[in-house]
């Protein structure tokens, strides 16, 4: 449903981990065998399967027009193709997003009359051609059933098509399966996949056929409008006529169009231009349209520059060599794997590649008063939860991701969020911000006359701005503020404040009386709780799986939880698990209840606040539970299925959920913590960019059929090592971390001493 944009366990990978230690061990080994870029692409995962570079801009695809599963472009499903375009996100929810400018090849227009061509997006529609969906890294095809068979490829800002028109053209049958003159027409199309289009003007050169133009849209998730710029040429025909169109009807004798909101027409019209051909003389035409967010002129000038020679071959196998060998940053052991556990983790780190959001951005005084908790097409993406980039900050800085980022300026802005409320904190820093200070939690009925935004999510804000303040402290302790450390770890602790120790909890019995109410046995839940101190009550289950599952998005009429439950969210306190424990009642409850939320069918992991509550086992000494549970999910839930996927992938978020999980080290997002569970191969290797020295994580006992996946002992460097976390420096420095498996849990990282750090206990 709706979640994206902050993926913390996501940018660890992709920032930490880019260069590579050698070649697969085995010689033959290609990626691209364990990379399937369909999964995920039905029953609403929304991933983007085509053509595109690591970080590229340009991302090429078939469009389909089933409006639950186009917010990537293209789904496996049987719905129609309405277009090709050149830029998408992947997985996200919400609206679809993206899809700018798409183009349309015909064969020709029927009795050789260009108002018989198909011009709207619905007239236009056609069926892929079962099975001829193809994708892999850098590349994407299908056939239409008119027979054009399509391929895309691209660079960093330039999308590539070869489209390939049928030679039997006599039969070639647009719609009614006539004949057809041999005469391709392709048009493009001032639309994108949310219909959003306000301002647009688009252009055909008579003598070249180029069209070029731009578009004003909205994003898919967020406030605010952006400009596009697109430029498209052609190649391998001579040109025949040009001209515009509107809504269905079209015309050669003008070749410029500019649209505007009439105040009627909503969705906006169709409305573009054409260029139509003599018959190619290898029936190929080449397509190369370069985008920009700057210009027309810069548009041209990046497709003009980047593909000077529309050689599709060229341009493919570089996009292919540079998915290679960005994917070589891990070397794996796969001895005895099953194929498709490979498949699973090689095509979860290709997704989350693709899209880095927040590092790599330099961050300067001018750019900076508040973070917004996502940024998507330029604009402020709305909020969810708290002020997170918070997180990726303090992440960043503790792991000494610093390229770029001025960090005194870095830490004005998040003292800025946790400080200073914004007007509309919807898309930016953080609301309630006096009951914060005052109250110590964002009261159910607050009262809030610096700003506004979607008065909801008490509970889950409440304990989100607790960590939020948590990584501030951090940062502070870093650059030695030390007031601002006390003070913010001070207000850290804030989650206990919502935290209601009589609240019990009906749950719905699943497994032998169905339906029948019964108490869960658990008593203690982050609950509502008003202005004046009084508690209210939310049902602890409300928003799991079991109960009005989706009755907690980001709409007025959301509850104190977002997207999940009291329960789930009772065990948000990232900072200090320890003192969670001891209110739950101590370790033995503590991982009762843990192990109960997996079990109960109350935790839906399609969600990425669902990720930590895998791995929270570490904290309560129980190592091995955080290890059965992340075998819990994997495959179940995440495999290579067309839905294999729980949720929406997120920008690649649900893929880095099984590439992290799969590596064997947890990261806990904002610290300097990875949780140490046993990796699902023979070993894993990471080699730093940073330094160059290569960290390997090597069991020993490795079973393929995971019985034995309790860690019995482990060193690093050959020196016992006991606790049951590690921290970035192994990433960066380098060396073995060796894990001796067996079937069964052992003593191993279960004492006190060897726990994760918690404010607490520090
Ligand atoms: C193509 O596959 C879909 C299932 O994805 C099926 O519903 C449809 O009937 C198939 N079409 C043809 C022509 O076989
Ligand atoms: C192609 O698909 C479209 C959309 O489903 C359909 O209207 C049309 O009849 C199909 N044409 C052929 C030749 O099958
Ligand atoms: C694409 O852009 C990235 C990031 O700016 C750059 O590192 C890379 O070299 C570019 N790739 C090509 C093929 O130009
Ligand atoms: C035309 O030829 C293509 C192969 O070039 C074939 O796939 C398609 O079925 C043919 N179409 C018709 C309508 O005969
Ligand atoms: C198919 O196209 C022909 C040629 O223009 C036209 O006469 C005929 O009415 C169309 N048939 C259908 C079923 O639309
Ligand atoms: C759209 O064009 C009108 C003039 O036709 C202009 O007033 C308006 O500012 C433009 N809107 C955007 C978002 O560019
Ligand atoms: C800050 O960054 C923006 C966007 O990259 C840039 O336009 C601006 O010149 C920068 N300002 C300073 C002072 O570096
Ligand atoms: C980060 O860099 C600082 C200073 O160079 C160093 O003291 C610290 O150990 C580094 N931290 C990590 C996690 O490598
Ligand atoms: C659910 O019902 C079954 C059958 O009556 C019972 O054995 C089981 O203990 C119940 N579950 C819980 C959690 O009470
Ligand atoms: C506190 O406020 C809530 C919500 O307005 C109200 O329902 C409750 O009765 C109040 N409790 C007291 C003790 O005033
Ligand atoms: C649960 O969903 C039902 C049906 O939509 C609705 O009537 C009810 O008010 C919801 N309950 C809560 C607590 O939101
Ligand atoms: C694959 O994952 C999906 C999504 O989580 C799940 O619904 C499905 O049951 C899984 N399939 C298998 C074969 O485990």
């Amino acid at each position: 449903m709706i979640e994206l944009c902050l993926l913390l366990a996501g940018s660890v990978l992709a920032t930490s981990v880019t260069s590579v230690a050698g070649e697969q061990e085995a010689k033959n080994f290609d990626v691209f065998d364990f990379i399937d870029p369909f999964i995920g692409t039905i029953a609403g995962g929304h991933v983007f399967p085509g053509a595109t570079l690591p970080f590229g801009m340009a991302k090429a695809s078939a469009d389909v027009n089933n409006p639950d599963e186009k917010q990537g472009g293209f789904a496996s499903d049987n719905s129609d193709i309405t277009g090709f375009s050149h830029m998408h996100d992947s997985g996200t929810g919400g609206s679809p997003s993206l899809g700018n400018f798409p183009i349309f090849p015909q064969t020709g227009c029927r009795g050789d009359n260009i108002n018989n061509c198909f011009w709207t997006k619905t007239d236009r529609a056609s069926r892929r051609i079962n099975g001829t969906a193809k994708a892999h890294p850098g590349y994407f095809a299908v056939s239409l059933n008119t027979s054009i068979h399509t391929e895309a490829t691209v660079t960093n800002h330039t999308a590539l098509y070869r489209i390939s028109f049928p030679t039997n053209s006599s039969t070639a049958g647009i719609k009614n399966g006539t004949g057809l003159p041999y005469s391709p027409l392709i048009l493009v199309d001032l639309t994108d996949l949310p219909d959003s289009r306000t301002n647009a003007t688009a252009s055909v050169d008579s003598s070249t056929g180029r069209i070029s133009g731009s578009g004003t849209f909205s994003p898919s998730f967020g406030i605010g409008t952006y400009d596009l710029h697109f430029c498209a040429d052609f190649n391998g025909a001579s040109i025949r006529d040009t001209g515009v169109f509107q809504n269905n009807r079209a015309g050669n004798s003008v070749k410029s169009i500019s649209t505007r909101p009439d105040g009627v027409n909503d969705p906006p019209l169709p409305a573009g231009a054409w260029t139509q051909f003599h018959a190619p003389a290898n029936n190929q035409i080449i397509i190369r349209v370069g985008v920009s967010f700057m210009s027309v002129a810069q548009a041209c000038h990046n497709a003009e520059t980047e593909i000077p020679d529309f050689g599709f071959a060229n341009v493919l196998s570089s996009a292919e060599d540079a998915w290679r060998k960005k994917l070589s940053v891990v070397k794996v052991d796969s001895t005895g794997v099953d194929k498709d556990l490979q498949t699973v983790f090689w095509s979860g780190m290709y997704r989350t590649i693709p899209t880095r959001t927040l590092y790599g951005t330099p961050l300067n005084r001018t750019m900076i008063r508040k973070l917004p908790d996502c940024r998507m097409s330029l604009c402020k993406g709305f909020t969810q939860g708290g002020s997170n980039a918070d997180v990726v900050l303090a992440d960043s800085y503790l792991k000494n991701i610093t390229a770029g980022i001025d960090w005194a300026v870095g830490y004005e802005a998040v003292v800025s969020d946790a400080e200073d409320e914004p007007l509309n904190w919807a898309v930016e820093g953080r609301g309630g911000l006096e009951s914060w200070k005052t109250l110590g939690y964002i009261p159910t009925d607050d009262f809030d006359t610096l700003g506004s935004g979607p008065f909801t999510r008490s509970i889950s804000r409440t304990v989100e701005y607790a960590y939020n303040d948590f990584c501030i402290a951090e940062m502070a302790k870093g650059l030695g503020h030390i007031a601002d450390e006390e003070k913010y770890l001070q207000r850290s602790s804030n989650w206990k404040n919502m935290y209601n120790p009589t609240q019990t909890s009906l749950v719905t019995n699943t497994t032998g009386h169905i339906g029948e109410t019964i108490d869960s046995g658990y008593t203690g839940f982050l609950q509502p709780r008003y202005l004046n101190g009084t508690f209210g009550y939310q049902d602890p289950t409300l928003c799991s799986p079991l109960y009005n599952f989706t009755s907690c998005y980001l709409n007025p009429s959301g509850h104190e939880t977002y997207e999940g439950s009291s329960w789930m969210y009772t065990f948000y306190v990232p900072q200090d698990m320890a003192t969670l424990i001891t209110t739950l009642g101590g370790p033995e409850a503590f991982t009762n209840r843990l192990s109960y939320l997996h079990t109960s069918g109350l935790l839906y992991i399609g969600d990425e606040q669902a990720f930590l509550p895998v791995f929270q086992f570490h904290y309560a000494g129980r190592p091995a539970l955080s290890a059965k549970f992340s075998h819990f999910y994997i495959p179940s839930q995440f495999n290579t299925s067309l839905n294999g996927i729980a949720g929406n992938d997120d920008s690649g978020a649900m893929g880095s959920f099984t590439t992290l999980a799969m590596m064997g080290l947890w990261p806990v997002p904002g610290q300097n913590v990875y949780l140490i569970t046993p990796p699902y191969f023979p070993s894993v290797s990471v080699t730093s960019p940073q330094t160059g020295k290569t960290a390997t994580i090597r069991n020993v006992g490795f079973d393929a059929g995971y019985e034995a996946i309790y860690i019995q002992s482990a060193t690093l460097d050959g020196v016992a090592y006991e606790r049951n976390w590690i921290t970035h420096d192994f990433w960066l420095e380098g060396g073995v971390l060796e894990l001796t498996l067996g079937r069964n849990e052992s003593a191993w990282g279960t004492k006190e001493g060897d726990l994760p750090p918690s404010t607490s206990t520090r």
